[in-house]
């Protein structure tokens, strides 16, 4: 049967881990220019309801770089954004294509693609989860402090799919993760009720508060992502309401750890969800942690093809 990759909490912390590791050996192959072409052959399709800039580039210059290649669909060009029906889409789609990547709105959308299509579906960000983002952050963070536990990670901001994202990371990895948001943006109460029973088995401890300084304290890692996400431009004054004190400033950072690095998946808005100063200064590893998601995402696309 075929595999996908729609949510961090269908894999193993096995699984997960052995995802970084198989990462970090990517990005030293790409960066060391060899000849590596594991994906030879092989042909990503694309799809895009939302728009993007890191997911399109990173899937696209991935594949390409291991020997791939990768057709961008942008719902507004195809049949899709006209009206065709899941069913029929992700069934002809998948017929032309070896596997697929898809950014949409509703998660049922995702599992209704992923559930017609009979080739691999990646989850690209949907309103629910972006399970992508996360795994290059983890690579990130290993990177950084050379491993996953023993570290505060505190997500400060809107409950979104951002923070859902890595709430199920936390609990399948067995994390330390505190999440700030104002009760009104709680993460989804079914991610939770799940994140809360994996915990159980993997020791995690998360967090959920409605004060970022509880968050920040002792922080290794902070954090954020945009207020109003995309798809909820017409909340953007409400959710700008609510979160006005969770901004990501010198104030709120001043007790987190000494080295604690400053992450953001992108794109951000200077003024709002963080200042200037934070993520353009020496604790931001921003760049990095977008740069990552080429990596992450090969060693996903390689493990459900059976190419690892
Ligand atoms: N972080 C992220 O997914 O960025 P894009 O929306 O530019 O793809
Ligand atoms: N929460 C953001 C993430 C963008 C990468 C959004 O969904 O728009």
């Amino acid at each position: 049967m075929k595999k996908d990759c729609l949510s961090l909490k269908d894999l193993s912390k096995d699984e997960i881990l052995s995802l970084i590791d198989k990462s970090i050996e990517i990005k030293k192959k790409i960066e060391n220019r060899e000849d590596y072409k594991p994906l030879k052959d092989v042909i990503l399709g694309m799809i895009f309801e939302k728009s993007s800039t890191r997911t399109r580039l990173s899937f696209e210059t991935g594949m390409k770089r291991l020997g791939g290649d990768a057709v961008f669909l942008s719902s507004r060009d195809i049949q899709l954004g006209r009206g065709e029906t899941i069913e029929d889409s992700a069934r002809v789609i998948s017929s032309y294509v070896d596997i697929i990547m898809i950014r949409t709105f509703e998660h049922s959308r995702l599992m209704k693609f992923a559930q017609y299509s009979a080739v691999p579906v990646v989850n690209a960000l949907t309103d629910l989860l972006h399970p992508c983002q996360v795994l290059a952050d983890l690579v990130t963070i290993k990177e950084h402090f050379g491993k996953l536990d023993n570290l505060k990670i505190a997500f400060i901001g809107d409950g979104n799919n951002m923070a859902n994202s890595w709430i199920y990371a936390a609990s399948v990895l067995g994390l330390n993760l505190s999440v700030a948001t104002p009760i009104d943006l709680s993460p989804s109460g079914i991610v939770i009720k799940e994140a809360v029973e994996i915990a159980e088995s993997t020791n995690a401890n998360i967090e959920l508060t409605q004060i970022p300084y509880d968050a920040a304290v002792n922080a290794d890692v902070i954090y954020t992502d945009v207020w109003a996400s995309m798809g909820e431009e017409e909340q953007t004054a409400r959710k700008h309401a609510l979160l006005k004190h969770y901004q990501i400033n010198e104030n709120l950072t001043k007790d987190a750890k000494r080295d604690y690095i400053f992450m953001h998946c992108l794109p951000a808005h200077r003024g709002e969800e963080v200042t200037a100063d934070i993520i353009d200064g020496e604790h931001s590893v921003v760049i990095e942690e977008a740069k990552n998601r080429t990596f992450a995402q090969l060693s996903v696309i390689m493990k459900l093809l059976g190419r690892d």
